[in-house]
C-alpha cells in the first residue's frame, strides 16, 4: 500500500496536473480532497490537452479509480460540463468515478458574494477566481452550508430558503440582484439528478482499498502558499492546502500517506494579489517573456518571479516533502545567467518565510545568487546525464537547500516529457 500526496510547493500552478497524470499508471485511486473548482489543472496526453477544475487529474489511467473527497466543494455545472467533456474524449469516466455526498455545493449566492466582496475589498482585494471559494468555505464551517447529502430528503429545499433569505438581504445591501427560490431550487434540483449516479459515501471505498493494501495518489489544489494557515494571508485561499488536509477531506488517516510529492516549477508564478517576493517587473526582460503564462482557470497573466528557495524548502519542512517532481526546467534554457532566492533578510537580520507576515514578506530583502544557465533546449532530454551541466547544477542546488531529492524533472508540457532520476 502507498498514499502519495502530489502538493504544489509555491503559490499553485506548479503543474500538479501533469504530474499526476504521469504518476497515475501506478496507482489504483486519484483523489482531490481540497479546494473546489478554484484550480486548473493542465493534463496534456494520448487523449488531447486539457484543463481540469474538479476530477482528479489521474483519471486518464483506464484502471484507476477517480474521487472528489468531502473536503472539496463543487459548483455542479461545472463539474457536469467536465464529466462529459471527458467522457466525449474518450476517457470513460462511467463506474470508476465517485463524488463524496458530504462535499459542499459552490450555490449562486456564493459566486454572486466573492466579487461583491472583492470590489468592496477595492485595491485590497486578494484577486480571487471569483468562482465562490471563499463565501462558500465560510458557510461550511459555520454550519450554514448545502451538501449533496440534503437532497436525499427536503433538507434541501428548507436550508436554501433560509440560505436565500440570508444571502438577499447581503446581496441587496451590496447593491447586488435578488435570486429567485424557485429558479435556484429547480437548477440545483437538475443538478442532483444528473450526478446522483455518481454520488456516493467513500468511508467503505477508502477503507477497503488500504485494507486491500492498494495504491492512491492524492492531489491537491492550490500550493502550499495559498494555504488558509500557512500562506500569505490574507492572501490566500480558503481551504488547507498541505497535506494534512487529505486526512478530514478524503478520510485517510495521517499515519497512512507514505509520500509527499512536492511539485516545484524551475521558477516561481502567482495570480492574484499577495507578496511574491522574487517577482520580475521588468515586463520587457527576457526572462519575464519566457516566463510568461497564462491562468487555466481564469485567462489572468500569471505573475512571475525567480525561483525562491526559502518558499521551496519551507514547503518541504512544512508537508514533510519525501520527493521532489522539478518542472518547467525547460523554459530557463536559453537565458545567460539565472536569479536564485537563497535566503532572507529582515533590517540586516537573517529571517525565514515563517518568521514574517504577508505584509513583512513584502518588504524582506532577498538574497540572490546569480547562476549560469544554459543554451541548449532540453526539451527531448530524458535521462538526468542527457541535460546540460548547468541544468544538472541547477537541479543539485534545488535539492541541497531543500534537503529532498529530485525526483522527476518536467521538460515539456506533455506527458512523456518527464525525465525520471
Ligand atoms: P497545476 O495547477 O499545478 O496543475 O498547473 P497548471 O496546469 O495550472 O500550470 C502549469 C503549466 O505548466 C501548464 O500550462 C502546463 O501545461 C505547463 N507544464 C507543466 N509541466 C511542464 C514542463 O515540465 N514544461 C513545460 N514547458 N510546461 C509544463
Ligand atoms: P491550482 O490548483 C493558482 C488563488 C487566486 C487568489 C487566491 C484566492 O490550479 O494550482 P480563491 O478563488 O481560491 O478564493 O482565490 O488563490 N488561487 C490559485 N492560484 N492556482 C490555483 O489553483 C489557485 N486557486 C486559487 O488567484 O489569489
Ligand atoms: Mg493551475
Amino acid at each position: 500500500m502507498t498514499v502519495t500526496a502530489v502538493i504544489g510547493s509555491q503559490w499553485g500552478d506548479e503543474g500538479k496536473g501533469k504530474v499526476v497524470d504521469y504518476l497515475a499508471e501506478q496507482v489504483d485511486y486519484v483523489a482531490r480532497f481540497n479546494g473546489g473548482n478554484n484550480a486548473g489543472h493542465t493534463v496534456i496526453n494520448e487523449f488531447g490537452t486539457f484543463k481540469i477544475h474538479l476530477v482528479p487529474s489521474g483519471i486518464f489511467a483506464k484502471n484507476t479509480v477517480g474521487l472528489i473527497g468531502g473536503g472539496v466543494v463543487i459548483d455542479p455545472a461545472v463539474l457536469i460540463e467536465e464529466i462529459e467533456m471527458l467522457n466525449k474524449a474518450g476517457v470513460g469516466v462511467d463506474g470508476r468515478f465517485w463524488i463524496s455526498p458530504r462535499s459542499h455545493l459552490i450555490m449562486p449566492y456564493h459566486k454572486i458574494l466573492d466579487g461583491l466582496y472583492e470590489e468592496a475589498k477595492g485595491a485590497g482585494a486578494t484577486g480571487t477566481t471569483r468562482r465562490g471559494i471563499g463565501p462558500v468555505f465560510a458557510d461550511k464551517v459555520s454550519y450554514n452550508g448545502i451538501r449533496w447529502t440534503d437532497f436525499t430528503s427536503d433538507v434541501f429545499e428548507n436550508r436554501l430558503k433560509v440560505q436565500l433569505e440570508l444571502k438577499n438581504k447581503i446581496i441587496v445591501a451590496l447593491g447586488g440582484e435578488v435570486l429567485n427560490y424557485e429558479s435556484v431550487r429547480d437548477e440545483y434540483r437538475g443538478y442532483y439528478l444528473k450526478l446522483k449516479p455518481y454520488i456516493k459515501e467513500l468511508f467503505s471505498l477508502v477503507q477497503d482499498g488500504l485494507k486491500a493494501n492498494k495504491h492512491f495518489l492524492l492531489e491537491q489544489a492550490m500550493g502550499t502558499f495559498l494555504d488558509t494557515d500557512w500562506g500569505t494571508y490574507p492572501f490566500v485561499t480558503a481551504s488547507t492546502t498541505i497535506p494534512s488536509a487529505a486526512s478530514a477531506g478524503l478520510g485517510i488517516p495521517p499515519r497512512y500517506i507514505t509520500n509527499v510529492v512536492g511539485v516545484t516549477k524551475a521558477y516561481t508564478t502567482r495570480v492574484g494579489a499577495g507578496p511574491l517576493p522574487t517577482e520580475i517587473l521588468d515586463t520587457k526582460s527576457a526572462e519575464y517573456e519566457q516566463f510568461g503564462e497564462v491562468a487555466a482557470t481564469t485567462g489572468r497573466i500569471r505573475r512571475v518571479g525567480w525561483l525562491d528557495l526559502e518558499i521551496v524548502k519551507t514547503a518541504a519542512q512544512l508537508s514533510g516533502v519525501t520527493e521532489l517532481c522539478l518542472t518547467k526546467l525547460d523554459t530557463l534554457s536559453g537565458l545567460e545567467n539565472l536569479q536564485v532566492c537563497v535566503g532572507y533578510k529582515m533590517n540586516g537580520v537573517d529571517v525565514r518565510y515563517a518568521d514574517v507576515d504577508a505584509y513583512g514578506l513584502d518588504k524582506v530583502e532577498k538574497i540572490y545568487q546569480t547562476v549560469a544557465g544554459w543554451k541548449e533546449d532540453i526539451s527531448k532530454a530524458r535521462s538526468f546525464e542527457a541535460l546540460p551541466v548547468n541544468a544538472q547544477n541547477y537541479v543539485k542546488m534545488i535539492e541541497e537547500a531543500s534537503g529532498v531529492p529530485v525526483k522527476w524533472i518536467g521538460v515539456g508540457p506533455e506527458r512523456d516529457a518527464t525525465i525520471r532520476r
